[in-house]
């Protein structure tokens, strides 16, 4: 298979992931990942995981059901902007963005650049030192490109001393591809 986005992410999320860590799914969607991060975790870890839509909560509730890990993560219906109400410490080592909409579902209930930039800046904030956050980050389509520029302007005016921020786009593919973020949080 030719790498792509979703395996760019994963890549960076198996390295950073280990057995035991407490990690975040901001955008639950069906399920994909916050089922490979709890299989990362394993029995000692931890995993708190966002969707505002109830069809993401019972697909991912299914999907883990199906895998026999439906244990030690909370399903959350509501938004990530809102992630420090249900997160008090900062010990995370990895928060998931999978930005867009549900697959299969309306595309008209998708995430947006307002509630994305508050919900990365408070990831940040519960974060521990070297922890990370993935971002795959959709252009073009029904979502448009206003995320990604609003997002991409963000991630670049992080203080360099404390974070590093690298951006991977499939630069000689046509219509769009998602692009890739990482954040590493070095103090
Ligand atoms: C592309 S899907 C995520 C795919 C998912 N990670 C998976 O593995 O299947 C994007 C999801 O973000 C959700 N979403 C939209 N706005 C949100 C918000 N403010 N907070 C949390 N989730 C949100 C949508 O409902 C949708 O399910």
């Amino acid at each position: 298979m030719k790498i792509n986005t979703t395996t760019l992410a994963k890549d960076f999320i198996k390295e950073n992931v280990k057995s035991g860590d407490i990690v975040i799914d901001a955008t639950m969607g069906r399920g994909n990942d916050t089922l490979f991060l709890r299989q990362l975790v394993g029995e000692k870890g931890f995993i708190y995981a966002f969707d505002i839509q109830e069809e993401a909560l019972q697909a991912t509730k299914n999907r883990l059901i199906e895998n026999n890990l439906y244990n030690n993560v909370s399903l959350i219906l509501d938004g990530h902007q809102n992630l420090d109400k249900y997160i008090k410490q900062n010990n995370i080592s990895c928060v998931v963005f999978n930005f867009g909409y549900l697959p299969r579902a309306s595309h008209n209930i998708a995430t947006k650049p307002d509630t994305s930039i508050l919900a990365i800046e408070k990831s940040l904030q519960v974060l521990k030192v070297k922890g990370v956050v993935s971002l795959c980050v959709y252009q073009g389509g029904d979502t448009g490109f206003e995320e990604k520029e609003v997002i991409l302007n963000f991630v670049k005016n992080l203080d360099c001393n404390k974070y590093t921020v690298i951006v991977s786009e499939f630069f000689n593919r046509p219509n769009y591809p998602p692009i890739h973020i990482k954040i590493i949080k070095e103090i």
